[in-house]
């Protein structure tokens, strides 16, 4: 254990509680505002045509924050040709100055958190400590695949084998990878995938959300910065159908690094496999419908704290959030009672101020897709408690948490990405009915155990299909290197990221046998 705890070396970000340093992060969140942020293709030898497309803050949508343009099929088509040329020179670049390079901007992103906290904020809707979280990931995924490429990529391994011979495997580069991202966390996964692609020796294209295009570009500005060379990381914004189309079927892609929905990650691989070209690999991370299980020996203040802050930090706006509380019998009313006490005090509002707890949701259409499945569960289902919100938040796209209860998981038909848990109440002897319901969900990303019988723990972690169970705590904020992060199923397609089997992913493997 002291080896493990002794290999961490994650951003310790900002300390909110501190008033010093919270006057300080005001200050500067204040002066990194401009308003007029710009986001344009990062590709050399194009010049880009088109128009350019406001960016508003989802807190407030008269707000223009900036503007980007998308790249047309030219730009798509220089930044191939830049990626396949460039790639080799970079592969063959010794992968311990891969990892300074990436090293150099965790070291940049560290000492410019508030810039981007503002972005984080202006652009995503983020509140002050999702920002903080946002940026410290970030770093960590950096420095985490700096540190795996120097291990994994820095020298081959040799391997055993009989006297007169020796056996060595090298991992290198793929080729040309493309990285596309979702909105939900525009600077940490966006980077994260992009960082792991360029450590293991790839050239890429990273191509980010439609909705978060300012934070993408000048995240691969500071890429530049730090060292990673214009045609070895370039930036493509566009529409996931045109853009992301357009890569994902080209033959000259070895590989794509998506999060997202499971219904684009299975467009993608549709569009890999069709290539008359050498099997592409997808490494895919996507949707959840994740439970939280309570039994009637959970201490009620921690699981209803640990509830609400799985099911409505971020807005409810991430993979890993819980969307179904199973609560047993014998606790559910007391349980329920509490629920709705607790989000009646959930201040929902401005991202910007530190008191708020849930900010708004992304755009107009996940507030349209929530307000559709809103009214679903109040014709079908009970509702629990619905958060207040007052009249600072009429012009931006903001969605009450709500709380419904239901008899069954059954009654999600999809993931609801946004502010909603429902509950289920369970008896005791209908627990491995409960087990069987989740699972058949498909979806295997987090589930949320709170207990204090161990034979209960342990039954549930072993019967239940997910990547990440976390035991009496909340279950989001995975920490890259300490709990890597990543489902099964519909949820993706591994390896974890932010863990140890990640890298190797994006290379190639080759076996070299000499006879001495
Ligand atoms: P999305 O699937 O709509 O979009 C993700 C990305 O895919 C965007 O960049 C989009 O432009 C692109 N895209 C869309 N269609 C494409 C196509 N045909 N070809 C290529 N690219 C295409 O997802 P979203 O709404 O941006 O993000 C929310 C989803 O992401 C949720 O389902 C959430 O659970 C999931 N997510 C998963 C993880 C994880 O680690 N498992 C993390 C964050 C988010
Ligand atoms: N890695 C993110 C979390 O754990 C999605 O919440």
């Amino acid at each position: 254990a002291h080896d493990i705890a002794d290999e961490r070396d994650n951003s310790m970000g900002l300390n909110l509680a501190n008033d010093a340093q919270l006057r300080a992060l005001a200050e500067q969140l204040n002066s990194a505002v401009t308003g007029n942020w710009r986001a344009l293709p990062l590709v050399p030898g194009a010049t880009p045509g088109g128009a350019d497309i406001a960016v508003t803050n989802p807190a407030d949508r008269r707000e223009q924050v900036g503007t980007w343009r998308a790249a047309d099929a030219a730009t798509v088509e220089q930044a191939l040709r830049n990626a396949v040329d460039a790639q080799p020179k970079w592969d063959a670049t010794p992968a311990a100055s891969r990892a300074a390079i990436l090293e150099h901007a965790a070291t940049l992103l560290e000492a410019r958190m508030p810039q981007f906290m503002a972005m984080c904020t202006k652009e995503a809707g983020k509140t002050i400590p999702d920002g903080v979280a946002e940026v410290r990931e970030a770093v960590d995924f950096l420095r985490y695949y700096a540190g795996q490429a120097r291990k994994l990529f820095g020298h081959p391994e040799k391997l055993p084998g009989p006297t007169g011979e020796s056996n060595e495997l090298h991992l290198g580069g793929r080729g040309v990878f493309v990285c596309i991202s979702p909105w939900n966390f525009p600077l940490a996964i966006f980077l994260g995938q992009v960082a792991a692609a360029l450590a293991a020796g790839n050239s890429v294209i990273a191509k980010p959300a439609e909705q978060t295009n300012l934070i993408g570009y000048y995240a691969v500005k500071l890429l530049h910065e730090a060292g990673v060379p214009e045609a070895v990381v370039q930036f493509l914004p566009g529409d996931g159908a045109t853009v992301g189309a357009a890569l994902t079927k080209d033959p000259r892609v070895a590989g794509v690094a998506f999060t997202g929905s499971t219904d684009t990650a299975r467009a993608i691989n549709r569009a890999l496999a069709a290539r008359d070209a050498a099997i592409g690999v997808l490494i895919a991370e996507t949707g959840g419908q994740n439970a939280l299980i309570g039994d009637s020996s959970a201490l009620p203040e921690q699981l209803i704290k640990d509830a609400l802050s799985s099911a409505f930090t971020s807005a409810g706006q991430r993979c890993s959030a819980a969307r179904v509380l199973f609560v047993q019998d014998d606790i559910a009313d007391k349980t329920i009672g509490m629920l709705a006490g607790a989000m009646a005090e959930l201040q929902v509002g401005d991202p910007g101020l530190l008191s708020t707890d849930v900010g708004p949701v992304i755009d107009k259409d996940a507030f349209a897709m929530l307000e559709s499945h809103g009214k679903r569960m109040r014709s079908e289902a009970k509702l629990i408690a619905e958060a207040k919100m007052d009249a600072s938040t009429e012009h931006g796209t903001y969605f009450a948490p709500v709380a419904f209860e239901i008899d069954s998981i059954d009654r999600l038909h999809k993931e609801v990405f946004g502010p909603a848990l429902h509950v289920v109440r369970w008896k005791a002897e209908d627990l491995d009915k409960v087990i069987d319901a989740i699972n058949a969900t498909g979806y295997g990303l987090t589930l949320g155990i709170h207990s204090r019988i161990d034979e209960t723990i342990e039954h549930i972690v072993s019967r239940v299909k997910v990547g990440n169970a976390y035991v009496n705590r909340n279950q989001i904020g995975a920490v890259v290197g300490v709990q890597p992060f990543g489902g099964q199923g519909l949820s993706g397609t591994g390896p974890k990221a932010g863990g140890p089997h990640y890298l190797p992913r994006f290379g190639t493997e080759k076996t070299v046998t000499v006879n001495t």
